[in-house]
């Protein structure tokens, strides 16, 4: 069957494909040929791409779609927006879609359905909502259940994430930070939404973390996870951080994360660490305000102890200028 191609110089290739497919007119369903030194790159429309089109008989491809993108039948004008980024967290596919997308959200909760083999339910994220960080979820596609169970790094977390924070995109942090437990520790885990920070601890040989949350549903999640992985050194609190960090002993690690607003917190954390402990501090910045708030840190704890910070890195982009840090910070006597 005949189709329009765009003919590019062979060392043009790439680049023209690439843009091609970010305005929305590369053919997926058809094969690239060369001839001559030239590639013919199917494309949707006869007008003119910055390079000459013909119009030629082209095998159909064969290959299989690499995203839910390739999938999802959308007019092309609105082709772009589609979000390169979602979660999925256990069955559950979430993803933010822009208004204009609105119309075709049965189509593509369909293609994320098609593609991701595991995935039951697709819901779009409307934002996350109040002090405990809930996001609002809104089923688009499949069952409209969104309760389901994740598996990070062998451990297996029931949650639901329409009534609890949750985030697959901090595993890997959750693991280097079980990765710096050495021996029987004493662990505080402060905002442990479901537990997966604690239940890493305990994996790593904690030999007691305190993990409380001040959302009674992640509580309730966080002691059915405690159960299901059998992790014995967890100690689930529910409550106000405030209210329950006095009553533990001295802590060698505390994990502060609340990175909304954390530096209310730093005074408490630091008073719940022996000297030599380490306070695990994240926090949402602008990438330039990195170094400055190492200096707000150091104002902010009590007079009688010291902050050497052991390291900072990025977790992950939060927007184009912005990013979640995390910042180890050894606390000692002054
Ligand atoms: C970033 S989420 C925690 C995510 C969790 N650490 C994880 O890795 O999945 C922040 C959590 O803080 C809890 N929270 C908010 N205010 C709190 C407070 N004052 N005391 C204890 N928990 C609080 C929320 O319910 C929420 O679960």
């Amino acid at each position: 069957m005949a189709s329009y191609v765009a003919v590019v110089p062979k060392e043009e290739g790439e680049a023209a494909r690439r843009r091609f497919r970010e305005a929305g007119v590369l053919r997926l369903d058809r094969k690239i040929v060369e001839r001559n030194g030239e590639l013919l790159i199917p494309v949707t429309q006869e007008k003119p791409l910055g390079y000459p089109i013909e119009s030629v008989n082209l095998d159909v491809r064969a290959s299989r779609p690499r995203t839910y993108r390739d999938l999802v039948r959308v007019p092309e004008d609105l082709r772009p927006l589609l979000p390169r980024a979602f979660d999925v967290v256990g069955e559950v596919v979430i993803v933010r879609l822009p208004e204009a997308l609105r119309p075709y959200e049965a189509a593509i909760g369909d293609a994320f359905l098609q593609m991701h083999r595991g995935a039951r339910t697709v819901a779009a994220d409307e934002g996350v909502q109040g002090s405990y960080r809930e996001r609002a979820l809104r089923v688009i596609a499949g069952r409209r259940e969104t309760r389901t169970l994740h598996h990070e790094f062998g451990l297996a977390l029931a949650l639901d994430p329409a009534e609890v924070h949750f985030s697959p995109r901090v595993a890997s942090e959750r693991r280097r930070v079980a990765g710096l437990i050495r021996g029987p520790e004493v662990v505080v885990d402060a905002f442990s939404g479901v537990g997966p920070f604690a239940l890493h601890a305990d994996q790593a040989g904690a030999g007691r973390v305190y993990a409380v949350d001040a959302n009674p549903r992640a509580v309730a999640f966080l002691r059915e996870n405690v159960r299901r992985n059998r992790a014995d050194a967890v100690i689930p609190l529910e409550g106000s951080i405030e209210d329950v960090v006095p009553q533990f002993e001295p802590a060698d690690r505390f994990i502060l994360d609340y990175p909304w607003d954390p530096l209310p917190y730093v005074p408490l954390s630091v008073g719940a660490l022996k000297d030599g402990g380490v306070l695990h501090y994240y926090e949402i910045l602008e990438r330039a305000e990195r170094e400055e708030r190492i200096e707000t840190l150091r104002a902010s704890i009590p007079e009688d102890r010291s902050l050497e910070v052991d390291g900072v890195r990025e977790v992950r982009g939060y927007s184009p200028t912005q990013a979640h840090f995390a910042f180890d910070l050894v606390i000692g006597p002054a």
